[in-house]
């Protein structure tokens, strides 16, 4: 049996739909990801073309949610790949910390929270490792994301039991309320500030950054929609400022001549001065 040949057509009008729709810039993700994810919730449905989908969109509201929460793929946990939360903890935020003035760092495609709430928890170990507690209040840790589900659970900063499974134990139970869900302490959630932002057209949240973590989001953008990032990037930080991405992402082109590696097995980068 011969397999029915893409509808292009109709893969275009539907994520111009959903761009339009609910501004998520479809264009600007990679297609292959987009027909997966798409492929998913049509089976779930149990739709055969993209113009019913289309359709079951315009009378269904619950489904476009669900549609969008399959695109914007909200995994993540607290500590996620541990390797690189030693290496931030022992070389990042120690080189960030020693900086004179006010830090701020920024969590990009922060998804549910627990990245920035793992940042914030490294970092006030790290003023109290120093004993600088009070320049804690001249820190701050902005956390944006696409997806208003997932801000609203950052927000509470609280987390289910599994999302702690690589979190060492001694860093659970000094930062998070032994209840369940467990809640972040009063102390971090006074450094993690919360904010809706597109990557993909919205400038980032402030400049002179000490540390940008965008990890397990650049890999779905396209090419062309990567090397601009990479540039704001690159912008927003302090030269010598660090932009850790995840562990299967790395710098393309152009991007090469903006970062030096310090850790290629930990996608650890540090801006050149320029
Ligand atoms: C797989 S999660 C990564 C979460 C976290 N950084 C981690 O590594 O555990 C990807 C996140 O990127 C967000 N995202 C996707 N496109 C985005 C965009 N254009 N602007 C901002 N965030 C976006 C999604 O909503 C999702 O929360």
């Amino acid at each position: 049996m011969m397999a029915a040949p893409f509808d292009e057509a109709g893969f275009r009008a539907l994520t111009a739909k959903i761009s339009a729709e609910r501004g998520f810039g479809a264009a600007n993700y990679k297609d292959g990801c987009l027909r997966r994810r798409i492929a998913v919730r049509m089976r779930a449905r149990g739709v055969g073309t993209y113009a019913e989908y289309r359709e079951l969109l315009d009378r269904d509201a619950a489904e476009f949610e669900q549609l969008l929460d399959a695109l914007t793929i909200n995994v993540t946990k607290l500590y996620r790949d541990a390797e690189v939360w030693e290496a931030v903890a022992a070389t990042v935020l120690p080189a960030c910390w020693a900086r004179t003035g006010p830090l701020t760092i920024w969590s990009a495609g922060c998804a549910s929270g627990e990245e920035p709430y793992t940042l914030a928890a490294l970092l006030h170990r790290q003023a109290e490792r120093t004993a600088q507690p009070e320049r804690l209040a001249d820190a701050r840790i902005l956390a944006t994301d696409i997806d208003r589900g997932s801000l609203a659970a950052a927000r509470a900063a609280t987390f289910a039991a599994h999302a702690f499974a690589e979190m060492p134990p001694a860093l659970t139970a000094r930062y998070f309320s032994a209840a369940e869900p467990r809640r972040a302490a009063d102390e971090l959630r006074a450094l993690v500030h919360v904010e809706r932002r597109d990557l993909l057209s919205d400038p980032p949240p402030a400049q002179g950054l000490a540390l940008i973590t965008c990890r397990n989001v650049v890999i779905y953008f396209d090419r062309p929609s990567q090397g601009p990032l990479l540039q704001r990037f690159h912008d927003a930080l302090v030269p010598g400022g660090y932009l850790v991405l995840g562990k299967v992402e790395t710098l393309l082109g152009e991007a090469r001549r903006l970062f030096e590696v310090v850790d290629a097995r930990n996608r650890i980068f540090r801006r050149v001065a320029a």
